[in-house]
């Protein structure tokens, strides 16, 4: 049972594509406009303000919870991602969530499936290159649930500007008929990007975490106050993170609609940065220019 846009109601759990796929159809016989928000769970306030965008923009909300296999590598953290249903939910309930659809394994990978969607080029760099058939498990992913919860708008988070990308170009590439929102990183009060693997990192690398938003906050107000040359960005932001993190995967200036790699900003760029702390990979971005 659900009351749409109820400051805090009992979230309904769907756990069948077949029954999640009969509710949207109801809701939209009945001329409702669907949000929906997908996620992995382990639900931080990032996730809440989605929720609570999609709760403005539909007449009925709905939340995924799936951790999807395909989209992690062989070496990554796929057993150990961390998980809390009972507290998922009643973030969800609170966010005026209807339906949280969390699919089994089974239900979303059926014997025998062997259809994958590939973005091609926006995938090259950054994530794509270090997560090699990350994306294609994302837009995969995505693209099922889509597909199963039929919804006309959708929120993703900025903090991952590459998946958002690939799925603005999943749905214009093959005319899915969703609008595609993309909301601003929620952070920490010291900046760092939240993120549900903060969980895993000790005290001492929470300290030394903030140095990968210090550095894209300290690029993008080097770039407003007129410093455009690329190089001469990402080498300040580098002397900022490498000595604070275990391992810096990499750290970009990247056009950003093509996330080609650019040498002066003199379009709308984003600075990207993944980088190690210990075993946690953490990634964050900025808009510069
Ligand atoms: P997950 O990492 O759970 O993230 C779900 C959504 O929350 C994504 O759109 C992500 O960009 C957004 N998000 C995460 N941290 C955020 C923050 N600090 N501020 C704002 N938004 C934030 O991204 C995935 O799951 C998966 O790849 C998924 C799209 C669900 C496909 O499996």
């Amino acid at each position: 049972m659900s009351a749409s846009g109820a400051a805090a109601h009992a979230v309904r759990v769907i756990t069948s594509p077949a029954e999640m796929s009969a509710w949207s159809d109801a809701a939209r016989a009945r001329g409702e406009r669907i949000a929906f928000v997908p996620t992995m769970g382990y639900l931080h306030a990032g996730h809440v303000a989605l929720l609570q965008e999609g709760r403005r923009r539909g007449d009925r909300l709905v939340l995924s919870i799936f951790v999807n296999p395909t989209q992690f590598g062989p070496q990554e953290d796929l057993d150990r991602y961390p998980r809390d249903l009972p507290g998922d939910l009643a973030k969800a309930a609170a966010a005026g969530t209807d339906v949280a659809f969390v699919p089994e394994r089974a239900g979303m990978y059926p014997p025998g499936h062997q259809t994958t969607i590939q973005v091609h080029g926006l995938e090259q760099g950054l994530c794509g290159a270090t997560r090699p058939g990350h994306f294609v498990g994302v837009a995969t992913v995505v693209c099922k649930l889509f597909n199963i919860v039929r919804p006309h708008v959708t929120v993703f988070g900025e903090k991952d500007f590459q998946q958002l990308a690939v799925i603005r170009r999943m749905v214009l590439d093959l005319d899915l008929s969703v609008e595609v929102i993309g909301l601003p990183t929620v952070r920490e009060p010291d900046g760092l990007a939240m993120s549900s693997r903060n969980k895993f990192l000790s005290p001492d690398e929470r300290a030394r975490a903030v140095a990968l938003s210090r550095a894209l906050f300290a690029a993008r107000d080097a770039c407003q106050a007129g410093q455009r040359d690329a190089a001469t960005l990402l080498a300040a932001a580098e002397a900022t993170v490498a000595p604070a993190v275990t391992r810096l995967q990499y750290l970009e200036l990247c056009d950003a609609e093509t996330l080609q790699s650019i040498s002066k900003v003199d379009r709308p760029a984003v600075m990207a940065v993944a980088a190690f702390l210990g075993q946690t990979r953490l990634i964050d971005n900025v808009r510069l220019g």
